[in-house]
């Protein structure tokens, strides 16, 4: 049998793809896997300005496409319209949109009072009306090529309701929810999923209590984390090979909701 043509062009080769938080744990392994595949990336960042200029260097040194480290703090509705104009001034096209900026604080489930109001606005505005808010300041952008692509970065947590406190589930849960909207009411021009892990093993995570992070290996049929790198794969293949799904929510969780 003949085997088949390897494409020598990388598959995101003048892609332009944005990453709110950009200098996560995530967000880092995310901007290192779509500059792999060709992509422009913008590392966009809230508070980490530094750290992102310092990636979209690192990203420039090992390829030959145009990166960037750019404001994007999500909670900032007008910051992000200037992120709009700014991007087109400078790329006249936003092909992917990974909304990877989240905070959450650990707050056992049945300390109630731990939960402030505070904190629960924080959590929802941040996770819940940012990737929103995004979305709609880049819809003209990611509409412009028709083939458009959004990608939620959510969590297990939204279906297992398992994770770092009752709201940071329920956001994320709501994210998902607004994924599926989102994805009817942007088709045909902009595609939207979420990718959805279990734990990861980025350095918050390696902070935690080891028993606790043991025990979660435990209960995890895969018998480990996940890779930040893993869960950036994902991302890759919703916007190289899972290109009839819009609306999908895609586990990255080595099997941890089954158990
Ligand atoms: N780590 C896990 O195990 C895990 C599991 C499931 C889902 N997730 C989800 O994956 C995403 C990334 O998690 P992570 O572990 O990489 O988190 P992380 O390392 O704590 O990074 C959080 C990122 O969010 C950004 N951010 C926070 N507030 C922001 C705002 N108002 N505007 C714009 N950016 C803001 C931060 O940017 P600055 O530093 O610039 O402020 C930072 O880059 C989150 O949505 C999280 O819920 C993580």
């Amino acid at each position: 049998m003949q085997s088949r043509r390897k494409d020598t062009e990388p598959k995101l080769a003048k892609r332009v793809a944005l990453v709110t938080g950009g200098t996560g744990g995530l967000g880092t392994a995310i901007c290192h896997a779509l500059a792999d595949e060709g992509a422009s990336v913008i590392v966009g960042f809230n508070q980490s300005a530094d750290a992102a200029h310092t990636l979209a260097d690192v990203l420039t040194s090992n390829s030959h496409q145009h990166h960037a480290a750019l404001a994007a703090p999500v909670t900032n509705s007008a910051a992000l319209l200037t992120l709009a104009d700014e991007i087109n001034k400078r790329y006249r096209r936003l092909d992917i949109l990974v909304n990877c900026a989240g905070i959450t604080r650990f707050v056992p489930h049945s300390d109630l009072d731990g939960l402030d109001d505070a904190l629960i606005d924080d959590i929802f505005a941040t996770n819940v009306r940012g990737p929103f808010a995004a979305t709609r300041a880049l819809r003209p952008l990611l509409a412009k090529n028709s083939a458009g692509l959004i990608v939620n970065i959510s969590s297990i947590a939204a279906v297992s309701a398992m994770g770092s406190n009752v709201m940071y589930c329920a956001s994320k849960a709501a994210l998902d929810n607004m994924t599926k909207s989102l994805a009817r009411a942007l088709a045909p021009h902009i595609r939207v999923v979420s990718v959805s892990p279990g734990l990861v093993d980025t350095d918050f995570v390696k902070s935690l209590d080891i028993s606790w992070r043991h025990e979660q290996v435990a209960r995890t049929p895969l018998a480990r984390l996940a890779a930040p790198a893993e869960v950036a794969q994902a991302v890759i293949a919703a916007a190289t090979h899972f290109t009839f799904s819009t609306g999908s929510i895609f586990a990255v969780d080595g099997g941890r909701q089954l158990a």
